[in-house]
């Protein structure tokens, strides 16, 4: 007979007066007056069984079992007495009086109680990640996250999608991050590389005619690491001819409402908004931006451009320099020291200060305000600012002066700050698309591409792009849910003379581009259907839909934040024999 007969977190009222076989954890024991009450654990959940004093060859064994022992019950399914149920519990309402208990495995004490989550550190959990695991919350991620998986390979099996494996030992595909190499030992010297993503192969399967590819991938990147990101991580990876933008967007859609319908019971939106790059960025200073909050930034600049205010005179007069406002309801209350740490949060995004204007009164005119850049300020100004920001009594007026890409970055930050600060950030799910973001992004001197180098550019030819390349759209796009990119794409380019342009306006040199990338060229001879896609984060998703802090809690053996495993000691060094065979010698052992 088999040891179990349901999971300790199936059993309930429908089974009373039934014999059932459960096989768990002990979660935790208690001894209370002469009873033994045992809360059994598996991946399901947790029951009661209780063992009574009458039996008494049970009750001895019951009396050496300690917590996270391993045990094999049987026992019949009982009400629980008028007043013990638990309305908490899934399996509340009964117990399981035992008839046989098999202790199957000891434990010595876990290094941390599993229900003790203030004391215990990250560092530890990861070091005992599978005892961290017995948590049912945690190990519910875990599920729930196989659930997800389940419904994606159903939902493009359905659609008449193929899935397809692209190789792990490859060479790099840029995605913007450092690779991680791997040295091969039959080419002294040289190395593959990870994945950052499988784009170049899902371009190439468009190619070969494969038509729609989909797969659910690891993709490596050495990166910063931060809350949603991790060094390997998973994407839902999709690839599709003949389409164009709205075919990719409206089979995502189909794809994230049928997913949060299943999992969730949660119904998104029947279309997604649609929002562009620049309108993301100057009301909501973030190209990803949260519209669970509900403050907005407000271009002021025409408003003070004939300020005295030193400050603004000096930004208003550059090109590209921007004064920016945001509306704080109730921030008057805001002490000098809250007021100190937005300076600074500002700060850490390059801008020098952070003006503010109290508006206490609205009646009294100057005199109901109070700002150290009133002095600096015509009253005529101020009217026309607080007017255009719609101010209100008890308000608080941000303003911040840089060049744009500083000044709205920082604003934005602010914006999500206060929004958390005030709480203001409502609950629910606000889910969008950002369209038409520009093609590149100058950095240090020099263009680099906001999304890849196979993104394609909304111009009719290479002059056009050649022309003014700053002003270039590109046919990209990015799924935003709760203010977390949880996916990009865009329609590739499928012309070998528009792939080399961009190349050259990268600055990837002619030479470069044909060692690193020749084999894309070269197929692009050969019949290049168009084609696009796109690339879904799935930690992130499982991050959002099981609503986790970070996405380490939806990853079962995570990596910390410096890329590290505490758990296996990865990465390790290595003995100096398998060095050798690899032709690696370590210069800098720290
Ligand atoms: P992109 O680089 O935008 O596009 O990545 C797609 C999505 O993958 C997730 N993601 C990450 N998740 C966790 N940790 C990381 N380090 C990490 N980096 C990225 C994000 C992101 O939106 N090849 C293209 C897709 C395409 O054009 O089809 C690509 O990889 O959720
Ligand atoms: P200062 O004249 O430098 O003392 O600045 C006067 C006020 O302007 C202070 O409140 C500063 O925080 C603010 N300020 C300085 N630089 C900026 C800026 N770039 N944007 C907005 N306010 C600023």
């Amino acid at each position: 007979m088999s040891m179990r007969s349901h999971y300790c977190g199936q059993v309930d009222e429908s089974l009373l007066g039934k014999k059932v076989s459960l096989t768990g954890w002990v979660h935790r024991r208690r001894d209370l007056g002469g009873v033994i009450f045992i809360n059994l654990r598996d991946r399901s959940g947790v029951v009661q069984v209780v063992v009574h004093p009458e039996k008494q060859e049970l009750f001895a064994v019951s009396e050496t079992i300690r917590n996270e022992y391993v045990l094999s019950i049987e026992g019949s399914v009982s009400p629980r007495p008028e007043g013990m149920k638990n309305e908490a519990m899934a399996t509340g309402a009964i117990e399981v009086i035992a008839t046989k208990i098999e202790i199957l495995n000891e434990s010595t004490a876990l290094p941390f109680a599993l229900d003790d989550y203030i004391s215990v550190n990250e560092e530890m959990r990861l070091r005992y990640r599978y005892l961290d695991l017995r948590r049912p919350e945690a190990m519910e991620r875990l599920q729930l996250r196989s659930r997800l998986n389940a419904l994606c390979h159903a939902f493009f099996h359905a659609k008449g999608f193929l899935e397809i494996e692209t190789p792990m030992l490859t060479r790099t595909t840029p995605e913007g991050a450092r690779d991680y190499l791997v040295p091969s030992r039959v080419h002294p010297g040289k190395f593959f590389a990870l994945p950052q993503s499988p784009q170049l192969f899902k371009q190439l399967l468009m190619m070969s005619g494969a038509d729609r590819y989909y797969q659910i991938v690891r993709c490596f990147r050495d990166e910063d690491l931060r809350a949603d990101r991790q060094p390997e991580f998973t994407q839902l990876d999709v690839e599709c001819s003949f389409v164009d933008e709205s075919d990719i967007q409206m089979l995502m859609e189909e794809l994230l409402k049928h997913v949060f319908k299943e999992i969730l019971d949660v119904d998104l939106p029947a279309v997604f908004p649609r929002m562009t790059y620049q309108e993301a960025m100057t009301r909501y200073g973030s190209d990803k931006p949260d519209l669970r909050n509900p403050l907005e930034l407000l271009d002021v600049t025409g408003v003070v451009r004939t300020s005295d205010f030193q400050v603004f005179q000096r930004v208003v007069s550059q090109a590209k320099g921007r004064v920016v406002a945001l509306r704080f309801p109730g921030g008057t209350t805001l002490t000098r020291k809250q007021l100190d740490q937005y300076v600074a949060l500002v700060g850490k995004y390059g801008m020098k200060g952070l003006a503010s204007i109290k508006v206490n009164d609205l009646e009294a005119g100057m005199d109901g305000l109070q700002s150290s850049i009133l002095k600096f300020l015509s009253e005529e100004i101020v009217r026309a600012l607080l007017n255009e920001v719609g101010a209100q009594n008890g308000d608080l007026i941000f303003l911040g002066a840089d060049q744009f890409h500083v000044v709205f970055p920082a604003m934005g930050a602010l914006r999500i700050q206060l929004g958390e600060d005030g709480k203001l950030t409502k609950e629910g799910w606000k889910i969008l698309w950002v369209v038409d973001f520009p093609m590149f992004e100058r950095a240090s001197g020099r263009w680099n591409a906001m999304h890849h180098p196979f993104t394609a550019p909304k111009v009719a030819g290479v002059s056009e792009l050649r022309n003014d390349p700053e002003t270039v759209v590109a046919r990209a796009y990015d799924v935003v849910l709760n203010g977390i990119e949880l996916g990009g794409g865009s329609v590739r380019i499928n012309h070998q003379a528009m792939q080399q342009a961009v190349f050259d306006l990268l600055g990837i040199a002619p030479k470069e581009a044909e060692a690193k990338f020749g084999f894309l060229l070269e197929a692009m001879k050969y019949g290049c259907p168009p084609h696009g896609g796109i690339g879904l984060g799935m930690d992130r998703l499982a991050m959002l839909m099981t609503g986790s802090a970070s996405i380490r809690e939806v990853i079962a053996f995570p990596k910390t934040v410096t890329a590290s495993c505490p758990l296996t000691s990865a990465p390790s060094s290595v003995d100096e024999e398998q060095l050798a065979e690899l032709h690696i010698a370590v210069t800098d052992k720290k």
